[in-house]
């Protein structure tokens, strides 16, 4: 008898302390203000988790930077540092080079077809390409199309050659400027309001939100509307993390996260507009389009890059994303 009820105690105390068990701590970093597509969809992710699985998953966001930078965070991701993060497709070079599919210039028409590709059992299929790694895709998110800005009016290519560019992590991105004979400077995101203000790089290339955002329409003169890339995201984590989590728990975690990536898309089409506007509108830089004429002599001097990452890349995967534009 005294058994048995030694027995229910220890039971008891251990229902107990499970019933106070810490929560699970997702800790989700990024470089973006909050007010952009990433910036809302990692909030709408933690309302989203935080309602369904209350004092089971907690999460934290860390906005502009404050945690990581892109540069280290995939590291520290991968130490336990933290458990989520979304860098932009161009950020990945170090762990695999299928994503470098998303920098090719002038590959995808619109957002449409990148949602098209993206979808596609192809696109689906890059999702996986971090595995070996220890990481595990998500996710796409969108951001939108990017342009250019520099001191100076940007039309044809050879307006920017000799000008120093500040790009992201890539080598697509570093062929890309150096196609147009201008010089491309890897630098982490949270530098280049300095770098431009201080006219140490002449200009860059990044989405209407992250331009108004970060407010480098302030130091720019001139942004020409080139659509010529993309600058989407991969909602990431570790496999470490991931297949640590029960299973219901995970269910819950990744619909979640699939609700709050459609937020932010939403919010992706109106921000590729309604910043757009709010730029023009400052009077603080001028906004040019491209002509037909133009606009061809970009894809002339840019689109041989695609020849140059084609082995690495795969040719079969480009054809996937060339269809994904009819
Ligand atoms: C950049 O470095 O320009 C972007 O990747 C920043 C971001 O996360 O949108």
């Amino acid at each position: 008898m005294r058994f048995k009820s030694l027995i229910m105690a220890a039971i008891g105390t251990c229902l107990s302390l499970s019933a106070m068990a810490a929560p699970v701590t997702i800790k989700f970093s990024h470089v973006v203000a909050e007010n952009t597509p990433k910036g809302q969809m990692a909030i709408k992710f933690k309302e989203l988790v935080e309602s369904r699985l209350p004092g089971k998953v907690e999460v934290k966001v860390f906005p502009n930077s404050q945690l990581f930078g892109d540069d280290n965070v995939l590291e520290a991701m991968l130490l336990g540092d933290v458990q989520m993060a979304a860098p932009s497709l161009s950020k990945f070079d170090n762990y695999t080079k299928k994503l470098q599919i998303f920098d090719l210039p002038f590959l995808f028409k619109d957002m449409g077809s990148v949602e098209r590709f993206q979808n596609s059992a192809s696109g689906q299929k890059l999702l996986g390409s971090l595995e070996k790694k220890g990481l595990v895709g998500l996710g796409y998110l969108h951001n939108g199309l990017k342009q250019l800005s520099a001191n100076s009016p940007i039309a044809s290519p050879s307006d920017i050659a000799g000008k120093k560019f500040r790009i992201q992590t890539s080598d697509v991105l570093a062929a890309q400027f150096e196609a147009v004979k201008a010089v491309p400077v890897k630098k982490p995101f949270s530098e280049v309001f300095t770098l431009l203000q201080t006219k140490a790089i002449d200009g860059q290339e990044n989405t209407w939100s992250n331009i108004y955002s970060k407010k480098f329409f302030e130091v720019q003169d001139y942004i020409t509307e080139s659509n010529h890339g993309l600058l989407d995201y991969l909602v990431v984590t570790s496999k470490e993390f991931w297949m640590g989590l029960d299973d219901d728990t995970r269910k819950v975690i990744k619909s979640s996260l699939d609700e709050a990536i459609a937020h932010g898309n939403k919010i992706a089409a109106q921000k590729a507009d309604s910043d757009k506007q709010a730029i023009i509108a400052s009077g603080r830089t001028k906004v040019s389009q491209l002509s037909d004429a133009e606009r061809q002599a970009w894809v002339k001097a840019m689109k041989p890059v695609w020849k140059k990452f084609e082995s690495e890349i795969g040719a079969d995967m480009i054809e996937a994303a060339e269809a994904s534009n009819q």
